[in-house]
């Protein structure tokens, strides 16, 4: 039986005809970039993650840069970040011609370790970057103190966490100044191509982000910021506003597929393999990730059983050729490099039925044991 790492197709069979009705009603007003719908969106999304505002964005990657330019990023600043991230999180650093700081991640959660980001503080820090990796919020009440000893902003890449919790019940992206999200068609939130936001409970900010993401444009034709083109699509934003009345129930059955992972797999001796760490709070299971000395063989294994499986991420940040000129050699952040080459995603989305996920096991299980 084939399982694949994602099917959006049963998602889209059960909501289509809610979406063909959302992506006419954006056809008969002509009204496509911005606009009524975005803000809708806006509000709405601001009210799940429990901040005061939202501001649609053209991407996950465009939400990181633009709240980076936001607080002023640019040549000569540091920003303390993971190396165990999508490449967005220390590119829009980059970008701006500031310096990411690699520091180590938790070897449990695979989250920056706070441990290591207030001796990583110089003068030069402009903000602290933590990714909610994989839906896993990262220990933002060490990160919060962290911040605010030394007074400086924390910027949460939510980008795969929308909905998650930490251990105080606070929602990625009410903790932070400010928080990036993406709707990328994988995402538990995802729409028909690139769409992000940014939430801030900072009104100023907010102000601050709605001119950048137009040119910095305020009134129009006159620039007192240089932004860029970083708006939300009407259409995005009435299919992300379709979808997420469902998002709590997809939440729930991806966590309840997490379960039966972990319950199943426990029979394996964690030295052959480890299911993921969950701490108190609300894992939402961007993706469900376990880690083995066998990945390699094991991915390849499963792929040959038509069993969709993917490494997120084979080579951290930190040892990226792009970032070579940064310094960091091969030991630098073992925790990252020793996770870059043992975790594997899997099938975790929330329509998989119970004879895909016995396969799942079934597959790993006899492989492991043998
Ligand atoms: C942690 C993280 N940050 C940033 C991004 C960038 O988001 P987007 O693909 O919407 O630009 C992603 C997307 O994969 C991500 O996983």
């Amino acid at each position: 039986m084939a399982v694949p790492l994602l099917d959006l197709k049963a998602q889209f069979s059960l909501l289509e005809a809610d979406l063909r009705a959302a992506v006419d009603r954006v056809m008969a007003s002509q009204h496509f970039i911005l606009g009524p719908e975005v803000e809708a969106l806006e509000a709405e999304i601001a009210a799940y993650c429990g901040v005061a505002h939202g501001i649609g964005v053209s991407s996950g990657t465009d939400a990181l840069l633009a709240t980076l330019m936001a607080l002023g990023v640019g040549p000569g600043d540091e920003v303390v970040t993971t190396p165990y991230s999508f490449f967005a999180t220390a590119g829009a650093i980059a970008r701006l011609g500031a310096r990411p700081v690699f520091v180590d991640i938790d070897r449990d959660t695979w989250n920056i370790d706070p441990a290591l980001v207030e001796p990583a503080i110089t003068s030069a820090t402009k903000a602290i970057l933590p990714v909610h990796l994989f839906g896993q919020c990262a220990d933002m009440d060490a990160l919060a103190a962290i911040a605010d000893r030394h007074g400086v902003p924390i910027v949460e890449d939510a980008a795969q966490a929308i909905g998650a919790e930490d251990d105080q019940g606070r929602r990625a992206g009410s903790v932070g100044n400010m928080a990036c999200f993406s709707f990328f068609p994988s995402k538990n939130l995802g729409c028909f191509g690139d769409g992000g936001m940014v939430v801030t409970d900072d009104p100023a900010l907010a102000e601050r982000l709605r001119v950048l993401r137009a040119h910095g444009s305020k009134p129009k034709y006159h620039h007192a910021l240089i932004g860029g083109n970083f708006r939300l699509d009407a259409l995005q934003a009435a299919v992300l506003r379709v979808k997420l009345p469902h998002l709590d129930g997809w939440t729930a059955a991806r966590q309840r597929n997490a379960r039966f992972y972990d319950d199943a797999l426990a029979s394996l001796p964690a030295e052959l393999l480890r299911t993921p760490t969950t701490r108190p709070g609300r894992h939402i299971f961007n993706q469900y990730v376990v880690s083995t000395p066998r990945r390699d063989a094991l991915m390849q294994h499963l792929k040959a059983c038509g069993i969709g499986c993917e490494v997120y991420y084979p080579v951290p940040l930190h040892r990226q050729e792009c970032f070579a000129d940064l310094g960091y050699g091969p030991g630098s952040l073992p925790v990252a490099e020793a996770a870059a080459m043992t975790t594997l995603a899997l099938p975790i989305y929330p329509e998989l039925t119970p004879a895909q996920l016995a396969e799942v096991v079934d597959r790993i299980v006899v492989f492991l044991s043998s």
